[in-house]
């Protein structure tokens, strides 16, 4: 695989319309989101500002100049005492995949995410065949914590929940 030029900086509002439209081709063409109806701009826009209010970071990445992928950190889970725990997500442009996007935006969310103090985080990876999305954690110090099995149902598939750990330190 050659690897490009990759530039990770933090997403601004401007970024919103970018990662609605990543979003939805993941929605509606894979299992990495279990959603099946792409959510709105409006949608997009108020999880982020949900985010930026609990310092959760969203992050972009450009390769050669081009806008690539996008990748956040957000609330594992609501109740207060996991508020030290965040579940990253990332999206990569079908045209970009496989030229080390995915793992800088990672390697980037995982730092600031330690610099903001958060301690653990979690990725909940759609679909026990989602091979990249297992080995590019795998790469950047994330361990199996275990499968949650048939737990979605999506293109007419039961989908199993692959969770994996890392911590923030
Ligand atoms: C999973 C995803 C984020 C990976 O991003 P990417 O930019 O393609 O990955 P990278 O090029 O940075 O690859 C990093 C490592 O991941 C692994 N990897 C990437 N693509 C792979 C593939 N198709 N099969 C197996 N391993 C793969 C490799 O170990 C690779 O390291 P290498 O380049 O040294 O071989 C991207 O494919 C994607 O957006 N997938 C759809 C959405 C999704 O499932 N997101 C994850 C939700 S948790």
């Amino acid at each position: 695989m050659s690897h490009k030029s990759v530039v990770v900086s933090l997403a601004t509002h401007q970024h919103l319309s970018f990662m609605r439209d990543i979003y939805a081709h993941h929605v509606l063409e894979g299992t990495g989101s279990f959603e099946e109806q792409p959510p709105s701009l409006n949608d997009i826009e108020a999880r982020w500002q949900v985010r930026e209010s609990r310092h959760q970071p969203t992050l972009v990445a450009t390769c050669d100049g081009q806008l690539a992928g996008f990748a956040y950190a957000a609330s594992h889970k609501e109740r207060s005492a996991y508020r030290f725990t965040v579940e990253d997500s990332i999206y990569i442009a079908p045209e970009f995949t496989g030229q080390g996007v995915g793992r800088a935006l990672l390697n980037e969310l995982i730092n600031e995410c330690t610099e903001r103090q958060f301690r653990q985080m979690i990725a909940a990876i759609g679909g026990s065949n989602n091979h990249a999305s297992i080995a590019l954690h795998e790469q950047c110090g994330f361990r199996s914590v275990g499968v949650a099995t048939n737990v979605g149902f999506k293109f007419n598939s039961w989908l199993d929940i692959v969770y994996m750990q890392r911590a923030l330190i």
